[in-house]
């Protein structure tokens, strides 16, 4: 395995955490402060403007690191005809389901506090997040089983 072949593992594991940590959190902590009104509309509108910077950062990095693996350490045959293929075709659709839910999500959310409001906003977006959040969980889930099947328990 290359050098470049690993750093793309470390980089994609690294943004895949930081993704789906940041989609957790303003779906637990900061959506409920929001709908109780308990945040004001400046700091939500701070928070959600750096959680759009990193989530399509991530995005963009876990595409070009995921594309780069999927290239390296797959064939067509085995991305449509092995177990490891399977989970990697669920990693990819699961990536553009959460990247669009969480996109709507937070444009909702900066919508509403760019108008110095933050209940109503917050109502629109919470089920954008909540199901941006369940496909991040099941993103966790996948990675857990590509880890379990290469070390051969799978
Ligand atoms: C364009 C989207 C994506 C593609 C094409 C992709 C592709 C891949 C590929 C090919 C691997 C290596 C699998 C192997 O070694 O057998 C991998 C590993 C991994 N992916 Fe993704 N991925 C994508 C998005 C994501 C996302 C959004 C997450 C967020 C949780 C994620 C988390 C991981 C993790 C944690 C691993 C390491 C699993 C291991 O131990 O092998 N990936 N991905």
């Amino acid at each position: 395995m290359s050098l470049i072949d690993t750093a793309s593992y470390v980089i994609h594991s690294v943004f895949a955490g930081l993704w789906t940590g940041s989609i957790l959190f303003m779906t637990l902590a900061v959506l409920p402060l929001a709908v109780r009104g308990n945040l004001d509309a400046g700091p939500l509108s701070t928070v959600t403007g750096r959680f759009k910077i990193l989530s399509r950062t991530s995005v963009l990095i876990l595409f070009l690191s995921g594309g780069h693996l999927a290239g390296t350490q797959y064939t067509t045959s085995t991305l449509t005809g092995s177990l490891g293929g399977y989970l990697v075709l669920s990693m990819l659709s699961l990536w553009v389901l959460t990247a669009g839910v969480t996109e709507v999500a937070a444009s909702r959310l900066a919508d509403g506090s760019g108008r110095d409001k933050v209940r109503e906003p917050g109502r629109q977006a919470r089920r954008f997040f909540q199901l941006g959040s369940v496909f991040a969980v099941l993103l966790l889930v996948v990675s857990g089983l590509l880890s379990a099947a290469g070390a051969g328990l799978l």
